[in-house]
């Protein structure tokens, strides 16, 4: 097994790339490869079997590729279409973001009730809540979900800090503060870019980031197999990432550089599924 075939790294759009600054956190010395559908962004409104069509075309590039690993950075295809992408992998190790997220909300809950915001499609598949409550002592866990449709455009736009944000913000967690919450899942790849807004609103909230989750139990499952890549001094300072994407909007660069920390190289445009 080569350990140097890089980690396939994919989601919707940039919202990924908060996953990938994870990943990178916790595996500096792998060579990564990160596809966003920037052109077919956001799926998180989107119907089940859209969602599983555009998924089987990302893991069909990932295959393409000869990935390691597959990191589904996207809580709406890991919701819905984690099955699909894993059975299309076949010896391929799948890590989605729901299962960890789900245990580590069940690890850090004192009082047992947990909250959990994302999409409408990650909300309405009930991923989480299932998640959670088949885990062992987690039929003792009560879970309440709010969808938060507006969390995307408002941190795509930058608007963390403004007003509208708090005001949005506040509307929705108002539901899940009455049912005195001590955990809350950010079951979406965008929103850890709201963590600040969401403490200040919200003191004393454990927030459970899925892509931090994710990363660990990725590491975890390279060094169990042996597959870790060879350190390499020179990627500390450098990380060693291919870009992909299936569109570059014009404010690509500064939205990706706001979800990953650095700026980027320019990424190469990619067309999936049926070439026309
Ligand atoms: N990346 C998606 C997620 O984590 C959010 C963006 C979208 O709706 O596509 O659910």
């Amino acid at each position: 097994m080569d350990k140097s075939r890089p980690i396939g790294v994919f989601d919707s759009g940039i919202g990924g790339l908060s996953v990938l600054r994870q990943l990178i956190r916790f595996m500096p010395y792998e060579n990564y490869l990160y596809l966003g559908d920037t052109a077919r962004v956001p799926y998180g409104n989107k119907s089940d079997d859209i969602v599983r069509r555009y998924a089987d075309e990302s893991t069909e590039f990932m295959l393409e590729k000869n990935v390691k690993l597959i990191v589904v950075a996207c809580n709406t295809v890991s919701a819905v279409a984690l099955e699909a992408v894993q059975n299309k992998a076949g010896d391929i190790p799948v890590i989605g973001m729901i299962q960890p997220a789900a245990a580590a909300a069940l690890r850090t809950t004192v009082n047992g009730r947990i909250g959990i915001i994302g999409t409408r499609a990650t909300i309405n598949s009930n991923a989480y809540p299932e998640g959670i409550t088949t885990l062992q002592g987690g039929d003792k866990i009560t879970v309440f979900s709010q969808a938060c449709p507006l969390f995307v455009p408002i941190v795509e736009e930058g608007l963390m800090r403004h007003q509208v944000a708090r005001v949005i913000t506040e509307e929705y967690l108002d539901k899940l503060k009455k049912e005195n919450i001590d955990t809350l899942v950010l079951g979406c790849t965008h929103y850890p870019l709201l963590s600040s807004l969401i403490t200040e609103l919200m003191p004393g909230l454990n927030l459970i980031d899925s892509g931090e989750h994710a990363s660990v139990t990725a590491l975890r499952l390279l060094a169990e197999r042996n597959m870790l890549a060879d350190e390499r001094e020179e990627f500390l300072i450098k990380h060693n990432i291919d870009f992909y994407v299936t569109d570059v909007p014009s404010v690509f660069f500064e939205q990706a550089q706001r979800f990953l920390g650095f700026a980027i190289d320019s990424p190469q445009k990619v067309v999936l599924g049926d070439k026309i």
